[in-house]
């Protein structure tokens, strides 16, 4: 079985001394084990602060978000080499509130991608069904419009670089995750579409869940195979709850 991984999207929460408490507080308590890896997702601004942190442990540094241009007038923006410095190793890309709060287009996220993946940047790439979307019978349809537009033009082996995030949109900081039977239905989805599409075996491709995870239903969702780990909203804030989580995912 693939390593599980499980990673801790901050969202806009946390200044530079809140975000050194929250990792110090985590270290305190994780006990790395070998079936999982763990990553933190912390605001552009603490990603330094919390880097010096992590330097001597296995814990994983994540961006929230990417530019897709290497450097030049784009205000307010922060370029892969920037994030590659700073000491990142994944890079969440098309979250859904990126999509629709901001925005971005599959054609931005496909090229935020392919610039991740030049400067060795992990992509982390976010894709699901909003509510409406899912009750007309829509969500395969959905989900393989966003697999097919954000990976456009990469090669299969550019897919072992890839996580997929399965993020239903209606199951994002309400409470309501997805059931097993959901979110397994679509992980295998996924997985078949990648294989079908990039002739990649279908059991090396990284898919994790989020939406609503949390120490109570963890333990649930982590039954399935299917679901190689877990993208943490709300109940990455604590990190108890955090690392509970991160316990949960262990397998033997
Ligand atoms: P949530 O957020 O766990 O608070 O639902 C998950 C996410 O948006 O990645």
């Amino acid at each position: 079985m693939l390593r599980r991984l499980i990673v801790g999207n901050w969202k806009m929460h946390k200044t530079i001394s809140q975000a050194e408490s929250l990792i110090n507080d985590i270290l305190k308590i994780y006990q790395p084990h070998p079936s999982v890896e763990l990553a933190v997702a912390p605001p552009f601004v603490a990603l330094q602060a919390a880097s010096r942190l992590l330097a001597v442990t296995s814990i994983k540094l994540t961006a929230q978000n990417v530019c897709a241009k290497d450097e030049g007038a784009f205000t307010g923006e922060i370029s892969p080499p920037m994030l590659r410095e700073v000491g990142c190793h994944y890079v969440i890309i098309g979250h859904s509130e990126r999509r629709h709060i901001f925005g971005e287009t599959d054609q931005d996220i496909n090229e935020k991608i392919h610039a991740a993946l030049r400067h060795s940047l992990l992509p982390v790439l976010c894709v699901g069904e909003r509510l409406e979307e899912r009750q007309a019978n829509q969500t395969q349809s959905i989900i393989q419009h966003q697999l097919q537009t954000g990976l456009d033009g990469l090669q299969s082996k550019d897919l072992a670089h890839i996580t997929i995030a399965y993020e239903p949109v209606w199951a994002i900081g309400t409470g309501h995750a997805a059931t097993l039977d959901q979110a397994a239905e679509v992980h295998a989805h996924i997985r078949s579409s990648l294989a079908k599409q990039w002739g990649i075996n279908p059991d090396q491709t990284r898919v994790v869940y989020g939406g609503s995870v949390s120490p109570d239903n963890a333990q649930m969702l982590f039954q399935s195979p299917q679901i190689n780990g877990a993208l943490v909203g709300k109940a990455c804030l604590n990190s108890e709850s955090f690392v509970k989580i991160a316990k949960l995912a262990t397998s033997d």
